[in-house]
């Protein structure tokens, strides 16, 4: 596996490599879920480039960007495990030159759910992902389900500015207790954690109840609410259940759809999600 900095030598040794070339973008501090990515990319293409790059334009004004976690050399451990052959580091002052003034942004898509919640967010996330498109030129693109929003809004960039990337979304890794793996559970103090139990408690309620004929989304939105409101350490942001692919709120549940929320606890604000019908 080789380790590369500059844009320069990412595209020198890009071209070397072997296609099928399948890339998974992270910002690091890499879990079973990241890995579960590169595995599947591993599995399906010839090579496999993967970037670690904690992207400052996607993170908020009052968010984590300065003590978001980070540890590279174990990172490039776990990749290079994986079968990834190539890992782009680019620095900021790379990614972003001084004078940078241009942004992509996917409007109405960006506007709900996470969006609203961090105005900013999408457009950091859209503008880093066609810069890495575009420097790494892949075949295939990996993404987590447990980033929904984001992989609806990455399926939308990459249809309406007609990159050649085939976007596949892989499953959520959780742990043994059903908490979705996140760089950003390490901020939770232990009862927090313990807590933090309570989301996928409160999608399993909602799933339960449409698995037994509830159609009504506001049922299983309440059903998610009345599992989080028992948990005094949860503070529920928003609940959503929403059409799978415009991400607009149902009032029946007749189509594919996505039941998401995003809960505090304490400072760390936590998302998950699960597909239902
Ligand atoms: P990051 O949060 O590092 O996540 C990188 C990828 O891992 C995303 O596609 C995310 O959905 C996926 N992922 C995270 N936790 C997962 C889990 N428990 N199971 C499965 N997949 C999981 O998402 C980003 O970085 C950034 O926004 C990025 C796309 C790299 C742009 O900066």
């Amino acid at each position: 596996m080789r380790t590369v900095t500059t844009l320069a030598e990412l595209r020198a040794a890009r071209s070397r490599l072997a296609g099928p070339v399948g890339f998974v973008p992270t910002m690091g501090y890499l879990h079973a879920g990241h890995i579960s990515l590169a595995q599947r990319a591993h599995t399906d293409c010839a090579s496999v480039v993967a970037s670690i790059f904690v992207n400052p334009t996607q993170f908020g004004p009052n968010e984590d960007l300065a003590k978001y976690p980070r540890d590279l050399p174990r990172d490039l451990a776990l990749l290079e495990a994986a079968g990834v052959e190539l890992v782009w580091t680019p620095t900021q002052e790379e990614m972003y030159q001084p004078g940078f003034q241009t942004w992509v942004s996917v409007e109405a898509l960006t506007r709900r759910l996470e969006g609203e919640a961090r105005p900013t967010h999408f457009r950091g996330v859209t503008t880093v992902v066609a810069k890495l498109f575009n420097a790494v030129w892949p075949d295939k693109a990996y993404f987590g389900q447990k980033d929904a929003q984001q992989a609806a809004v990455i399926r939308q960039l990459v249809k309406d500015l007609n990159f050649p990337v085939k976007i596949e979304v892989c499953p959520i890794v959780r742990e043994v207790d059903g908490l979705a793996m996140s760089s950003r559970n390490v901020y939770l103090t232990s009862q927090e954690r313990q807590a933090a139990t309570v989301l996928f408690r409160s999608l399993s309620a909602a799933k339960l109840a449409y698995d037994s004929g509830e159609r009504q989304a506001e049922s299983l939105r309440a059903r998610v609410r009345a599992t989080i409101a028992s948990e005094p350490l949860a503070r529920l942001q928003y609940i959503s259940c929403a059409d799978y692919d415009t991400l607009e709120e149902l009032e029946t549940v007749s189509r594919k759809a996505l039941l998401s929320m995003a809960v505090y606890f304490g400072k760390t604000r936590l998302i998950d999600n699960f597909v239902i019908g």
